[in-house]
Protein backbone atom coordinates (compact mmCIF):
# COMPACT_ATOMS: atom_id res chain seq x y z
CA UNK A 1 0.00 0.00 0.00
CA UNK A 2 3.76 2.37 -0.07
CA UNK A 3 2.39 4.27 -2.59
CA UNK A 4 -0.97 5.42 -1.10
CA UNK A 5 0.29 6.32 2.67
CA UNK A 6 0.58 10.17 2.24
CA UNK A 7 3.51 11.61 4.14
CA UNK A 8 2.49 12.57 7.76
CA UNK A 9 3.83 16.27 9.42
CA UNK A 10 6.30 15.84 11.86
CA UNK A 11 4.68 15.76 15.37
CA UNK A 12 4.90 19.82 16.47
CA UNK A 13 6.15 18.92 19.75
CA UNK A 14 8.94 16.17 19.56
CA UNK A 15 9.86 17.77 16.17
CA UNK A 16 10.61 21.10 18.00
CA UNK A 17 12.71 18.41 20.45
CA UNK A 18 14.96 17.59 17.77
CA UNK A 19 15.36 20.71 16.60
CA UNK A 20 16.12 22.06 20.05
CA UNK A 21 18.67 19.14 19.51
CA UNK A 22 19.88 20.19 15.98
CA UNK A 23 21.14 23.51 17.66
CA UNK A 24 24.71 24.08 18.30
CA UNK A 25 24.25 27.20 19.79
CA UNK A 26 26.22 27.93 23.36
CA UNK A 27 22.97 29.82 24.62
CA UNK A 28 20.06 27.51 23.78
CA UNK A 29 17.09 27.49 25.74
CA UNK A 30 14.66 24.29 25.89
CA UNK A 31 11.10 25.68 26.97
CA UNK A 32 9.74 23.23 24.59
CA UNK A 33 8.47 19.60 26.08
CA UNK A 34 6.68 19.47 29.64
CA UNK A 35 9.20 17.49 31.88
CA UNK A 36 11.02 18.36 34.56
CA UNK A 37 14.61 19.77 34.61
CA UNK A 38 16.74 20.63 37.68
CA UNK A 39 18.73 23.91 38.14
CA UNK A 40 21.00 22.52 35.70
CA UNK A 41 18.74 21.57 32.50
CA UNK A 42 18.99 18.55 33.74
CA UNK A 43 16.48 15.42 34.03
CA UNK A 44 16.14 14.75 37.37
CA UNK A 45 15.68 11.14 38.89
CA UNK A 46 13.80 11.79 41.83
CA UNK A 47 15.80 10.47 44.73
CA UNK A 48 12.81 8.30 46.39
CA UNK A 49 12.75 6.41 42.87
CA UNK A 50 16.22 6.09 42.93
CA UNK A 51 15.72 4.39 46.13
CA UNK A 52 12.56 2.04 44.53
CA UNK A 53 14.87 1.52 42.00
CA UNK A 54 17.45 0.05 44.51
CA UNK A 55 15.12 -2.19 46.14
CA UNK A 56 13.59 -3.92 42.75
CA UNK A 57 17.53 -4.34 41.59
CA UNK A 58 18.56 -6.02 45.08
CA UNK A 59 14.42 -8.40 45.15
CA UNK A 60 16.39 -11.70 44.05
CA UNK A 61 12.53 -12.73 43.44
CA UNK A 62 12.41 -10.21 40.77
CA UNK A 63 11.77 -11.74 37.46
CA UNK A 64 10.78 -10.53 34.06
CA UNK A 65 6.93 -12.66 33.97
CA UNK A 66 3.94 -10.81 32.24
CA UNK A 67 1.89 -8.64 34.60
CA UNK A 68 -1.92 -9.58 34.74
CA UNK A 69 -3.82 -8.12 31.63
CA UNK A 70 -4.84 -5.26 34.49
CA UNK A 71 -1.19 -4.87 35.13
CA UNK A 72 0.08 -4.98 38.40
CA UNK A 73 -2.83 -5.28 41.54
CA UNK A 74 -0.85 -3.52 44.36
CA UNK A 75 -0.18 -0.71 41.43
CA UNK A 76 -3.81 -0.21 40.55
CA UNK A 77 -5.03 -0.56 44.22
CA UNK A 78 -2.55 2.37 45.56
CA UNK A 79 -3.52 4.64 42.10
CA UNK A 80 -7.31 4.32 43.36
CA UNK A 81 -6.53 5.48 47.03
CA UNK A 82 -4.01 8.21 45.59
CA UNK A 83 -6.79 9.91 43.27
CA UNK A 84 -9.75 9.14 44.75
CA UNK A 85 -8.57 9.20 48.37
CA UNK A 86 -8.23 6.35 50.61
CA UNK A 87 -11.30 6.86 51.84
CA UNK A 88 -13.32 7.17 48.99
CA UNK A 89 -16.80 5.97 49.70
CA UNK A 90 -16.78 4.48 45.78
CA UNK A 91 -13.50 2.36 46.39
CA UNK A 92 -15.60 1.00 49.28
CA UNK A 93 -18.42 0.03 47.86
CA UNK A 94 -16.53 -1.82 44.77
CA UNK A 95 -17.76 0.99 42.29
CA UNK A 96 -14.66 2.09 40.64
CA UNK A 97 -12.93 -0.21 38.15
CA UNK A 98 -9.05 0.38 37.60
CA UNK A 99 -6.66 -1.10 34.47
CA UNK A 100 -2.73 -0.31 34.11
CA UNK A 101 -2.30 1.32 31.08
CA UNK A 102 0.57 3.05 29.09
CA UNK A 103 1.03 6.19 30.95
CA UNK A 104 -1.52 8.72 30.50
CA UNK A 105 -1.68 9.01 26.42
CA UNK A 106 -2.52 5.03 26.85
CA UNK A 107 -5.08 5.22 29.73
CA UNK A 108 -6.79 8.37 27.26
CA UNK A 109 -6.82 6.03 24.73
CA UNK A 110 -8.17 3.16 26.48
CA UNK A 111 -10.90 5.24 27.76
CA UNK A 112 -11.65 6.27 24.25
CA UNK A 113 -11.56 3.00 22.86
CA UNK A 114 -14.07 2.21 25.63
CA UNK A 115 -16.61 5.08 25.22
CA UNK A 116 -16.63 4.21 21.10
CA UNK A 117 -17.51 0.95 21.89
CA UNK A 118 -20.22 0.98 24.59
CA UNK A 119 -21.73 4.47 25.09
CA UNK A 120 -24.33 4.60 22.33
CA UNK A 121 -22.06 3.27 19.77
CA UNK A 122 -25.39 3.70 17.28
CA UNK A 123 -24.54 7.24 17.83
CA UNK A 124 -21.90 8.46 19.61
CA UNK A 125 -21.84 11.44 21.44
CA UNK A 126 -19.07 13.77 20.55
CA UNK A 127 -16.45 14.58 22.78
CA UNK A 128 -15.94 18.40 24.28
CA UNK A 129 -12.18 19.46 24.00
CA UNK A 130 -10.69 22.80 26.00
CA UNK A 131 -9.76 25.33 23.39
CA UNK A 132 -6.68 25.00 24.18
CA UNK A 133 -6.14 21.45 25.41
CA UNK A 134 -2.62 19.23 24.93
CA UNK A 135 -2.29 18.70 21.06
CA UNK A 136 -2.72 14.54 21.70
CA UNK A 137 -6.19 14.88 22.95
CA UNK A 138 -7.67 15.70 19.53
CA UNK A 139 -5.91 12.83 17.32
CA UNK A 140 -6.17 10.20 20.91
CA UNK A 141 -10.41 10.86 20.13
CA UNK A 142 -10.66 11.33 16.68
CA UNK A 143 -8.55 8.38 15.98
CA UNK A 144 -11.74 5.88 17.59
CA UNK A 145 -13.89 8.28 15.30
CA UNK A 146 -15.44 9.88 18.16
CA UNK A 147 -16.57 13.45 17.25
CA UNK A 148 -14.87 16.45 18.64
CA UNK A 149 -16.10 19.32 20.00
CA UNK A 150 -14.80 22.67 21.94
CA UNK A 151 -15.63 24.51 24.63
CA UNK A 152 -13.29 28.06 25.34
CA UNK A 153 -11.63 28.13 28.02
CA UNK A 154 -8.74 30.78 28.39
CA UNK A 155 -9.09 34.72 27.86
CA UNK A 156 -6.45 35.96 25.85
CA UNK A 157 -7.47 39.59 27.72
CA UNK A 158 -7.24 38.26 31.51
CA UNK A 159 -4.91 35.59 30.67
CA UNK A 160 -6.77 33.37 33.33
CA UNK A 161 -9.93 31.15 32.71
CA UNK A 162 -12.69 32.21 30.55
CA UNK A 163 -15.06 30.32 32.69
CA UNK A 164 -18.34 32.55 31.40
CA UNK A 165 -17.45 30.78 27.76
CA UNK A 166 -16.43 27.50 29.48
CA UNK A 167 -19.82 27.49 31.17
CA UNK A 168 -21.85 28.66 28.65
CA UNK A 169 -20.41 25.73 25.88
CA UNK A 170 -21.21 23.37 28.37
CA UNK A 171 -24.60 24.32 29.49
CA UNK A 172 -25.21 23.93 25.50
CA UNK A 173 -23.81 20.91 24.50
CA UNK A 174 -26.60 18.08 24.05
CA UNK A 175 -27.23 15.63 26.87
CA UNK A 176 -25.02 12.35 27.21
CA UNK A 177 -21.93 14.54 25.69
CA UNK A 178 -18.73 13.60 27.32
CA UNK A 179 -17.00 16.35 28.59
CA UNK A 180 -12.84 16.33 29.06
CA UNK A 181 -11.13 17.83 31.89
CA UNK A 182 -8.09 18.26 32.69
CA UNK A 183 -7.87 17.74 36.45
CA UNK A 184 -5.10 20.19 37.60
CA UNK A 185 -2.80 22.64 36.32
CA UNK A 186 -4.04 22.60 32.97
CA UNK A 187 -2.04 21.71 29.57
CA UNK A 188 -1.29 24.15 27.86
CA UNK A 189 -2.77 27.48 30.25
CA UNK A 190 -1.81 26.22 33.55
CA UNK A 191 -4.87 27.96 34.34
CA UNK A 192 -7.38 26.11 36.80
CA UNK A 193 -11.14 26.70 38.02
CA UNK A 194 -11.07 27.07 41.43
CA UNK A 195 -13.33 25.11 43.20
CA UNK A 196 -15.92 26.95 43.63
CA UNK A 197 -16.17 27.31 39.59
CA UNK A 198 -15.29 23.04 39.88
CA UNK A 199 -18.73 23.08 41.99
CA UNK A 200 -20.26 25.25 39.08
CA UNK A 201 -19.49 23.02 36.22
CA UNK A 202 -20.49 20.04 38.14
CA UNK A 203 -23.78 21.63 38.55
CA UNK A 204 -24.20 22.16 35.30
CA UNK A 205 -22.93 18.94 33.97
CA UNK A 206 -25.36 17.18 36.50
CA UNK A 207 -28.25 19.03 35.50
CA UNK A 208 -27.67 18.32 31.61
CA UNK A 209 -26.46 14.76 32.14
CA UNK A 210 -23.37 15.48 30.93
CA UNK A 211 -20.45 13.01 31.38
CA UNK A 212 -17.21 13.23 32.66
CA UNK A 213 -13.96 12.27 31.41
CA UNK A 214 -10.49 13.65 33.91
CA UNK A 215 -6.90 13.63 32.19
CA UNK A 216 -4.76 13.35 35.54
CA UNK A 217 -1.28 13.85 34.44
CA UNK A 218 0.28 16.82 36.90
CA UNK A 219 -1.34 15.77 40.75
CA UNK A 220 1.52 16.89 42.88
CA UNK A 221 2.45 19.90 40.35
CA UNK A 222 -0.72 22.38 40.36
CA UNK A 223 -0.60 23.21 44.23
CA UNK A 224 2.41 21.03 45.29
CA UNK A 225 -0.28 19.02 47.60
CA UNK A 226 -1.73 15.78 45.96
CA UNK A 227 -5.24 15.94 47.71
CA UNK A 228 -5.82 19.47 46.60
CA UNK A 229 -4.80 18.62 43.17
CA UNK A 230 -7.14 15.39 43.59
CA UNK A 231 -10.18 17.98 44.46
CA UNK A 232 -12.30 18.57 41.19
CA UNK A 233 -12.04 15.07 40.48
CA UNK A 234 -13.24 13.78 44.32
CA UNK A 235 -15.80 16.45 43.91
CA UNK A 236 -17.15 14.69 41.19
CA UNK A 237 -17.11 11.26 42.64
CA UNK A 238 -18.60 12.10 45.86
CA UNK A 239 -21.49 13.74 44.21
CA UNK A 240 -21.93 10.76 42.30
CA UNK A 241 -21.53 10.89 38.65
CA UNK A 242 -20.26 7.88 36.47
CA UNK A 243 -17.07 8.93 35.24
CA UNK A 244 -13.15 8.18 33.74
CA UNK A 245 -10.31 9.06 34.75
CA UNK A 246 -6.24 9.01 32.85
CA UNK A 247 -3.93 8.64 35.53
CA UNK A 248 0.09 9.30 34.67
CA UNK A 249 2.81 9.30 36.43
CA UNK A 250 5.25 10.38 33.46
CA UNK A 251 5.65 14.03 35.62
CA UNK A 252 5.15 13.66 39.03
CA UNK A 253 7.52 10.52 39.46
CA UNK A 254 9.66 11.35 36.69
CA UNK A 255 9.21 8.53 34.98
CA UNK A 256 8.77 9.78 31.55
CA UNK A 257 10.08 6.41 29.61
CA UNK A 258 8.80 3.71 31.81
CA UNK A 259 4.81 4.82 31.18
CA UNK A 260 3.30 3.79 34.10
CA UNK A 261 -0.67 5.23 34.44
CA UNK A 262 -3.80 4.10 35.36
CA UNK A 263 -6.80 4.13 33.72
CA UNK A 264 -10.25 4.28 36.07
CA UNK A 265 -13.91 3.81 35.53
CA UNK A 266 -16.10 4.88 38.36
CA UNK A 267 -20.33 3.56 38.33
CA UNK A 268 -22.07 6.32 39.17
CA UNK A 269 -23.38 6.48 43.12
CA UNK A 270 -27.15 4.94 42.43
CA UNK A 271 -24.73 1.65 40.78
CA UNK A 272 -23.53 -1.20 42.23
CA UNK A 273 -19.78 -3.72 42.06
CA UNK A 274 -21.50 -6.01 39.85
CA UNK A 275 -21.51 -2.96 37.21
CA UNK A 276 -18.11 -1.89 37.70
CA UNK A 277 -17.16 -4.93 37.44
CA UNK A 278 -18.54 -5.53 34.36
CA UNK A 279 -17.02 -2.77 32.75
CA UNK A 280 -13.58 -4.06 34.25
CA UNK A 281 -14.05 -7.45 32.31
CA UNK A 282 -14.69 -5.41 29.11
CA UNK A 283 -11.43 -3.27 29.59
CA UNK A 284 -10.01 -6.54 30.14
CA UNK A 285 -11.09 -7.46 26.66
CA UNK A 286 -9.75 -4.04 25.21
CA UNK A 287 -6.19 -4.68 26.94
CA UNK A 288 -5.73 -7.80 25.71
CA UNK A 289 -6.22 -7.00 21.78
CA UNK A 290 -4.31 -4.11 22.55
CA UNK A 291 -1.17 -4.10 24.59
CA UNK A 292 -2.00 -7.80 25.62
CA UNK A 293 -0.50 -6.52 29.41
CA UNK A 294 1.14 -3.67 30.41
CA UNK A 295 5.18 -2.76 30.94
CA UNK A 296 5.70 -3.67 34.80
CA UNK A 297 8.88 -1.57 35.62
CA UNK A 298 7.82 1.88 36.13
CA UNK A 299 4.72 0.31 37.64
CA UNK A 300 6.69 -1.41 40.14
CA UNK A 301 8.43 1.85 41.16
CA UNK A 302 5.18 3.37 41.53
CA UNK A 303 3.95 0.72 43.53
CA UNK A 304 7.13 0.27 46.11
CA UNK A 305 6.69 3.85 46.84
CA UNK A 306 2.69 4.68 46.88
CA UNK A 307 2.48 1.33 49.38
CA UNK A 308 5.22 2.13 51.81
CA UNK A 309 4.84 4.90 54.04
CA UNK A 310 8.25 6.39 54.72
CA UNK A 311 8.73 6.55 50.80
CA UNK A 312 5.69 7.79 50.29
CA UNK A 313 6.24 11.03 52.31
CA UNK A 314 10.22 11.04 50.72
CA UNK A 315 8.02 11.09 47.40
CA UNK A 316 5.79 14.36 48.66
CA UNK A 317 9.26 16.25 49.68
CA UNK A 318 10.87 15.56 45.98
CA UNK A 319 7.53 16.95 44.58
CA UNK A 320 7.66 20.09 46.70
CA UNK A 321 11.22 20.01 45.06
CA UNK A 322 9.70 20.23 41.68
CA UNK A 323 6.93 22.21 42.36
CA UNK A 324 8.94 24.88 44.37
CA UNK A 325 11.61 25.49 42.11
CA UNK A 326 8.92 26.15 38.69
CA UNK A 327 7.17 28.48 41.48
CA UNK A 328 10.67 29.84 42.24
CA UNK A 329 11.60 30.27 38.36
CA UNK A 330 8.31 31.94 37.76
CA UNK A 331 8.51 34.60 40.05
CA UNK A 332 12.18 35.66 39.06
CA UNK A 333 11.12 35.80 35.41
CA UNK A 334 8.04 37.57 36.26
CA UNK A 335 10.32 40.18 38.54
CA UNK A 336 12.91 40.44 35.35
CA UNK A 337 10.21 41.23 32.72
CA UNK A 338 8.33 43.95 35.07
CA UNK A 339 12.00 45.62 35.98
CA UNK A 340 13.03 45.52 32.67
CA UNK A 341 9.50 47.48 31.84
CA UNK A 342 8.97 44.87 29.19
CA UNK A 343 5.61 46.02 27.56
CA UNK A 344 2.38 44.49 28.81
CA UNK A 345 1.80 42.91 31.94
CA UNK A 346 3.24 39.61 33.55
CA UNK A 347 1.59 38.65 36.21
CA UNK A 348 0.19 35.58 34.63
CA UNK A 349 3.61 34.47 34.75
CA UNK A 350 3.27 33.84 38.73
CA UNK A 351 -0.95 33.56 38.51
CA UNK A 352 -0.67 30.41 36.24
CA UNK A 353 0.46 27.19 37.88
CA UNK A 354 2.26 23.63 37.45
CA UNK A 355 4.81 23.02 34.41
CA UNK A 356 3.98 25.65 31.81
CA UNK A 357 3.77 29.32 31.28
CA UNK A 358 1.38 30.23 28.64
CA UNK A 359 2.87 33.44 27.87
CA UNK A 360 0.65 35.03 25.42
CA UNK A 361 3.71 36.01 23.05
CA UNK A 362 2.44 35.38 19.23
CA UNK A 363 3.38 32.89 17.00
CA UNK A 364 5.79 35.36 15.12
CA UNK A 365 7.56 36.22 18.70
CA UNK A 366 8.09 32.94 19.25
CA UNK A 367 9.62 32.17 16.14
CA UNK A 368 11.90 34.82 16.66
CA UNK A 369 12.88 34.08 20.22
CA UNK A 370 13.64 30.62 18.46
CA UNK A 371 15.83 32.43 15.35
CA UNK A 372 17.07 35.14 17.35
CA UNK A 373 17.65 34.09 20.60
CA UNK A 374 17.64 29.97 20.20
CA UNK A 375 15.14 29.89 22.92
CA UNK A 376 12.33 27.30 21.96
CA UNK A 377 9.09 27.12 23.20
CA UNK A 378 5.96 25.91 21.15
CA UNK A 379 4.27 27.92 18.71
CA UNK A 380 0.52 28.82 20.91
CA UNK A 381 3.09 30.46 23.25
CA UNK A 382 3.39 28.07 26.22
CA UNK A 383 6.46 28.10 27.63
CA UNK A 384 7.84 24.64 29.70
CA UNK A 385 8.67 26.86 33.25
CA UNK A 386 10.98 23.55 33.95
CA UNK A 387 13.66 24.79 31.39
CA UNK A 388 14.05 27.89 33.24
CA UNK A 389 16.78 27.36 35.60
CA UNK A 390 19.16 30.59 37.61
CA UNK A 391 21.43 30.75 35.12
CA UNK A 392 19.25 31.26 32.13
CA UNK A 393 16.63 32.84 33.47
CA UNK A 394 18.22 36.41 32.65
CA UNK A 395 19.12 35.26 29.64
CA UNK A 396 15.58 34.24 28.51
CA UNK A 397 13.71 37.54 30.32
CA UNK A 398 15.74 39.54 28.13
CA UNK A 399 15.39 37.41 24.54
CA UNK A 400 11.32 37.97 25.82
CA UNK A 401 11.88 41.71 26.16
CA UNK A 402 13.62 41.96 22.94
CA UNK A 403 10.90 40.08 20.85
CA UNK A 404 8.37 42.05 22.42
CA UNK A 405 9.74 45.18 21.93
CA UNK A 406 10.54 44.06 17.91
C1 LIG B 1 3.84 18.08 26.93
O1 LIG B 1 2.70 18.54 26.70
O2 LIG B 1 4.87 18.71 26.72
C2 LIG B 1 3.95 16.71 27.52
O3 LIG B 1 2.72 16.24 27.94
C3 LIG B 1 4.69 15.78 26.66
C4 LIG B 1 3.87 15.21 25.54
O4 LIG B 1 3.84 13.98 25.41
O5 LIG B 1 3.28 15.95 24.77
Amino acid sequence: PASTVPQAPEDPLFGLMAAYKRDTSEKKVDLGIGAYRDDNAKPWVLPVVKKADDILRNDPNLNHEYLPIAGLPEFTSASQKLIFGSDSQAIKDGRVASIQAISGTGSLHLGALFLRKFYNPANPPSIYLSNPTWANHHQIFTNVSLQLAHYPYFSPQTRGLDFTGMLAAISAAPTGSIILLHACAHNPTGVDPTQAQWTQIADVMEQKGLFPFFDNAYQGFASGDLDRDAWAIRHFVARGFELLVAQSYAKNFGLYGERAGCFHYVAPATASAADASRVASQLAILQRSEISNPPAYGARIASTVLNNGALFAEWKENLTTMSGRLIGMRAELRGLLEKKGTPGTWNHVTDQIGMFSFTGLSEKQVGLLREKWHVYMTKNGRASVAGLNSRNVEYVAEAIDDVVRS
